[in-house]
């Protein structure tokens, strides 16, 4: 052979090889661009492959997300667009069979492996990242901690939704209720309870200090007050469920507390009560407010002389027709779904019923 043709082969070879290459990635699933188009109009063009979840996040797009992407809250829904592989089993427990049809799915599930189109809730676009210096550490029990941060721009939410903790340095983030006034918007609060072998509340209970900044997205939730409502309220809460509570409390005062409102507060001791004397002072400003806090398992030191039993079982009894109320849940996944059972016995439609559960 001519050795004048030896660097033309060799480069014919190079281009053969890389043209392969880049088919592979392109089809197979590699490094190659995608273009993800949001509500028909909003695109954004990303490369390698990654979760649908992590593509809208580094895209500024931050989608619900308070398990960190583990398939666990199944928070990060959005409807995949003329796209109907069928969901994951680890999904399945958060999709009805109707989200099923149309093509919902958990976004930390996906991965994006060619162009998509999706869908998520206009309101998703407005949400952005902020920066909240820590001012203010409470212990309230012995496991639950409120932490109160300043914002150096406004943080709008509405009373009951919440705002997502990145736990520095590992990426990953989870959700807290908002716990403090909805017109005071450059001071969120929440109020967290120490996971046993929890990532994030390990580092907000045992590291976190008062001047830290740490990254904050939100206001996230479709859990929230109805202010309009004109119906009297019922708000159930256990443990560190008080946090939205809280919130929505205040909105209640800040209109005078114009329709009835009853809030019962389940604990096993009193060392697992807080702000109880908070919440009685506030029955005492305003004859429409009720506060029923109840403790399941009283200790003999506790002395405690108000209500006993569990929340189920007290709630029973200071209730009678509900077909009129609407409730605010929030809690334990157990607690919600027996507190339901017993709302809905008492004849309060389900769609009256909002709840959050964790
Ligand atoms: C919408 C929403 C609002 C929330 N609001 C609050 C709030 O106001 N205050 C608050 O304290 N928490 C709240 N949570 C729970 C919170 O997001 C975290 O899940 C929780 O703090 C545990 O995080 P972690 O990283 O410490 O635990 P992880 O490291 O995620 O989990 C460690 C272990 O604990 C288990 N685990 C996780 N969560 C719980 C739990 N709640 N109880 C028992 N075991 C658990 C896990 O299965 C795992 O085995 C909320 C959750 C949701 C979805
Ligand atoms: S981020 Fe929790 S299920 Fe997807």
């Amino acid at each position: 052979m001519n050795p004048i043709y030896t660097p033309i082969i060799i480069i014919s070879v190079l281009v053969v090889v890389t043209l392969v290459v880049i088919l592979i990635d392109r089809f197979l699933g590699g490094g190659g661009e995608r273009k993800i188009t949001i509500n028909k109009d909003n695109v954004v063009t990303i490369s390698g492959t990654e979760t649908a979840l992590n593509a809208l996040t580094n895209n500024k797009i931050f989608l619900p997300s308070s398990c960190g992407g583990k398939a666990t809250c199944g928070t990060c829904k959005f409807r995949l667009v003329d796209w109907h592989e069928p969901p994951k089993p680890t999904e399945l427990p958060f999709l009805s069979k109707a989200e099923i049809e149309e093509g919902v799915r958990l976004s930390c599930q996906v991965k994006v492996e060619s162009d998509i189109s999706i869908e998520v809730p206009p309101s998703v676009l407005n949400v952005k990242p902020f920066f909240g210096k820590v001012i203010e550490v409470e212990q309230l029990t012995h496991d639950i901690r409120r932490v109160r941060f300043e914002m150096k721009e406004d943080f709008p939410f509405k009373p009951g939704q919440y705002l997502q903790i990145e736990v520095p340095g590992i990426e990953t983030s989870r959700a807290y209720s908002i716990a403090s006034d909805s017109k005071d918007l450059r001071h969120p609060e929440v109020i967290i309870r120490l996971v046993p072998g929890g990532v994030a509340t390990k580092f907000i209970h045992k590291a976190l200090m008062i001047g830290d900044t740490i990254k904050i997205t939100g206001a996230f939730g479709d859990f929230f007050l109805q202010e309009e409502s004109k119906r009297p309220v019922i708000m159930i809460a256990g443990g560190s469920g008080m946090a939205p509570i809280r919130s929505i409390i205040y909105k209640l005062m800040d209109q005078n507390m114009p329709r009835k409102a009853t809030y019962f507060f389940g604990a096993r001791t009193k060392k697992d009560l807080y702000y109880t004397d908070y919440f009685l002072d506030i029955a005492k400003m305003y004859p429409n407010f009720k506060y029923i806090p109840a403790l399941s398992t009283p200790l003999p030191e506790d002395e405690w002389e108000l209500d006993e039993g569990l929340i189920t079982d007290v709630v029973r009894r200071h209730t009678e027709d509900l077909s009129g109320h609407e409730a605010y849940l929030c809690g334990s996944p157990g607690m919600i779904d027996a507190c339901i059972k017993v709302l809905k016995e008492k004849g309060m439609p389900e769609e009256h019923i909002h709840f959050d559960k964790f």
